[in-house]
């Protein structure tokens, strides 16, 4: 019989993991609070057209990696591969546009997309977001790399770079992909197939291409595109830069990062975890000002970025950052039996009340085995209840860090448990 288990490329987050991704979380609900953003959640599946329209049909995302199928009404389904063209359904479906000009939206959630599992990239794997719908201007961009920013800086780490660029307006970057096509022809010969086929249909992914011999020519041959933007571009280009800089945001500037959803209008961004694998990319995002309008919305300039939960997990266990144990047991209550659960059932509630953590036992083991457990537990303190202590309605103490042990009334048990905070 076959073992049931995860699907390849996608993994469980185990209870004694999920305070890594508990830290990250709180850290990322307080900087999307401070800079005033709005949480928003999106179905995990949607229209098949959503995404062939939003991220293009020639993206490697919607060519080769979505999960996509026909549900029983016949109707083309798709597992969400990210999120930015669902939040611009939703902004459109809902008529955000009418409710106020500008919206700050965040979000987390579980994305889909067949590639290739390897260290930091699964087939179902977590983003958290953020996305400005409203404003055309630097000032928008500047904010949406700054929060990307504050929040790796907030989580401690510190091998991380941040590069920007932009790709200019559609316009700009019809004409720069004719000169591109020109100037490269003659080496098309040295290219790797995957590159000669992207020629024609998407020839800006051969920025990405890590064949040596392809990035060689990219790197001696391709024009850059920053000396094709518009004057528009490039004043948008230059007020994003010295708005970065004003802020003490440090960046390189890399031409080649053109990124490989189709939505993108001239501010590009990535984040680099420069002690990562070949998966380096902790975040990405850009302005995409056509997207509302393309999915038949009002025309309405947007920008922001995605980042992934599981390559930051990984960056930042390599910088030791995550706080070492999960959250200890307050008090271990260790019955001799279940009539002495049953008795000692009310203090056990009012200290759950009041907050404390505390354990009942719920497999009528000995003392001696609940005691094993309560250690291995991480446990602050334990109680051993039996007659004695419900007779005088008392709890002996034992303190699991230095060993001393205290009878005190059931009244104040809770003063004990809060005079030793962790
Ligand atoms: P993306 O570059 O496709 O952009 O994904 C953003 C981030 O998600 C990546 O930098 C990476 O950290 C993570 N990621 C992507 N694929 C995988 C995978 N298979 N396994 C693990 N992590 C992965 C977007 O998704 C755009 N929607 C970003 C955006 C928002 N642009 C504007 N707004």
């Amino acid at each position: 019989m076959q073992r049931l288990k995860t699907i390849k490329g996608t993994h469980d987050i185990l209870p004694g993991d999920i305070h890594r991704w508990q830290q990250i979380e709180t850290v990322l609900r307080r900087v999307f609070e401070v800079y005033a953003y709005r949480e928003i959640r999106t179905p995990v599946f949607e229209n098949t057209a959503l995404f062939a329209r939003g991220v293009g049909e020639f993206s490697d995302i919607v060519s080769k990696e979505m999960y996509t199928f026909t549900d029983k009404g016949g109707e083309s389904l798709t597992l969400r591969p990210e999120l930015t063209a669902s939040v611009a359904r939703s902004f459109i479906q809902h008529h955000f546009q009418q409710d106020a000009p500008l919206h700050k939206l965040w979000y987390m959630g579980p994305l889909f997309r067949q590639e290739r599992p390897q260290a930091g990239r699964q087939r179902q794997f977590h983003q958290f977001g953020i996305e400005v719908i409203g404003s055309p201007y630097p000032e928008a961009d500047a904010e949406v790399i700054t929060v990307a920013c504050r929040i790796y800086r907030e989580l401690g780490l510190k091998h991380w770079e941040l590069q920007i660029n932009s790709i200019g307006s559609p316009d700009t970057r019809k004409h720069y992909i004719e000169i591109l096509k020109k100037t490269l022809d003659p080496y098309k010969k040295d290219l790797c197939d995957t590159c000669r086929e992207r020629f024609e249909g998407n020839i800006l992914r051969l920025f990405d291409c890590k064949n040596p011999e392809c990035a060689e020519v990219m790197q001696t041959k391709a024009p850059s595109i920053l000396d094709h933007l518009s004057d528009e571009d490039s004043r948008h280009f230059e007020e994003v830069k010295a708005l970065l800089s004003a802020l003490q945001i440090e960046f390189t500037i890399n031409p080649a990062l053109v990124r490989g959803l189709d939505y993108y209008t001239r501010t590009t961004f990535e984040i680099k975890g420069t002690a990562l694998g070949a998966q380096d990319a902790l975040c990405g995002g850009g302005r995409y000002d056509g997207l509302i309008s393309d999915l038949d919305g009002p025309e309405t300039p947007a920008v922001g970025f995605a980042a992934g939960m599981e390559r930051l997990v990984i960056a930042m266990e390599a910088e030791h950052l995550f706080d070492q144990q999960e959250k200890s047991i307050d008090l271990y209550i260790a019955p001799m039996n279940k009539d002495h659960l049953l008795a000692v059932m009310p203090l056990i509630n009012r200290l759950r009340e009041k907050g404390f953590i505390v354990h009942a036992e719920l497999l009528r083991r000995s003392v001696k085995a609940m005691l094993r457990d309560a250690n291995r537990q991480n446990t602050r303190w334990t109680a051993v209840v039996g007659d004695l202590e419900l007779e005088k309605k008392e709890l002996n103490l034992k303190n699991m860090r230095d060993n001393t042990q205290q009878t005190l009334s059931w009244e104040k048990v809770e003063n004990v448990l809060t005079q030793n905070p962790e």
